[in-house]
Parts: structure tokens; sequence; C-alpha cells
């Protein structure tokens, strides 16, 4: 069931991913005081006897309100297109994951080490026990290193899919013939799920996405028990 917090926005693990709301903040504020004061002078119309019959022109007040929204507007795009680049940066990644979408399903490979590469599976509504999510869990969770700069590489082997979590204002698509590059960094431990955001066939919905944000040291452990497989 959806509850007040499971409404709005995920609270960010990320830093630009905590950026990005401020600005969304920022952006509902500026659309909050239009909408008032239009409202409040749309309001004011019903109850006031203005008129004047020989109105033709008011180059005052079409100054105004042709500038003043461009103004607003810049207000917006600046702190719009500085995060728009930022997401973009890619600083000293310590890891890469390449993860690659399939019908219905994401696998990743972790080309650092050695043979790393599994694939990850929707666990099933009738074998879900109390420890899993259901329609959002995973058989084999893709894990990072927090505090650490990541570089997903993302690709599809089949059709169109995207690889989206919201938690680290990452959405990217999966392109079949074409390797897309996102990075992101986590500000905390935890676990992260997402899920495929292009639709890519039957069981679209089915192919979540789970992050285990870990530290170095369990990181290092999990990637060596994995490389010995
Ligand atoms: Cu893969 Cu939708």
């Amino acid at each position: 069931m959806a509850t007040w917090k499971t409404l709005t926005t995920q609270d960010s693990a990320s830093p630009l991913m905590e950026q990005l709301l401020f600005f969304h903040d920022h952006a509902l504020m500026i659309l909050l005081m239009i909408t008032v004061m239009v409202g409040y002078i749309m309001l004011t119309l019903f109850f006031n006897k203005f008129n004047y019959r020989f109105l033709l022109e008011g180059q005052t007040i079409e100054m105004i309100w042709t500038i003043l929204p461009a103004i607003i507007l810049i207000f917006i795009a600046m702190p719009s297109l500085q995060l728009l680049y930022l997401l973009d940066e890619v600083n000293n990644p310590i890891v890469t994951v390449k993860s690659i979408g399939h019908q219905w399903y994401w696998s990743y490979e972790y080309n650092d080490f050695k043979k790393v590469e599994f694939d990850s599976f929707m666990i099933p509504k009738n074998e879900t026990s109390e420890i899993n999510f259901r329609l959002l869990d995973v058989d084999n969770r893709m894990a990072v290193p927090y505090n650490s700069q990541i570089r997903m590489l993302v690709t599809a082997a089949d059709v169109l899919h995207s690889w989206t979590i919201p938690a680290l204002s990452v959405k990217i698509d999966a392109t079949p013939g074409r390797l897309n590059q996102v990075s992101f960094m986590l500000n905390r431990t935890g676990i992260f799920f997402g899920q495929c955001s292009e639709i890519c066939g039957a069981n679209h919905s089915f192919m979540p996405i789970v992050m285990e944000s870990i530290s170095i040291d369990y990181f290092m452990k999990w990637i060596s028990k994995m490389s010995e497989i």
C-alpha cells in the first residue's frame, strides 16, 4: 500500500540526486508563486468594476509581462543546465560495472576483476519469502562500494531497455549496438531498487534492478568470492 513517503520522490542516495531534488523544489516554488499570483489576479477580476473604454495599448505593462517571465525562465534554466552537465561528468571511477539488458533480465560484468559476470533475474511471485520484495527483488544482486565513484556501462543484447535507479538519479537507455556511460557515487550504504523503464516487451515489468551499496572491505570480499566461482 502506498504510504505518505512512497507518494513522493525517493530519498537521495547520491550527491547529484540530492541536488536534483533541490532543483525540483526550487522549480516547484517558482511554479507555486506564479500559480498563486495569476489565480489571485483572475479571482479579483470577478469582483471589481475596472473598465476603461479608450484602452488601445499599454506599452509599459507589455514590457513587464514579457521580460519578467524571461527572467524567471533564466532562473530555472541556469541551475538546470549546471546539473545537466554535472550529471554527465565522470571523475576517476574506481569500479566499472557493465550492465547488459536482455529480454527479460539484466546481466552484470565487473571487467576490472577476473571472470566476474552473472545474470540477475527477478524472483518469481510464488518463490518469494518474507525477506524478498515482491516484484522488485532479484536472485543475484549487484554490489558497489559506497563513497566511491562508480562508472556504469550500459548496453542491450536484444531490444531497448533502460537501466534505472531513482535514488541515484540514474536512468540510461540500454541500446543494442551502443555502449552508454553514466557515473555516480553513493553516499550511504543500503539496498537500492530500480526497474527497466523502456517498454521492452511482455515481461518489461519483471526485470528489476537491485543494487547493494556496501563498504569497500565487504565489496572486496564479495568480488573475490565471485571471481573464484
Ligand atoms: Cu527491459 Cu523494459
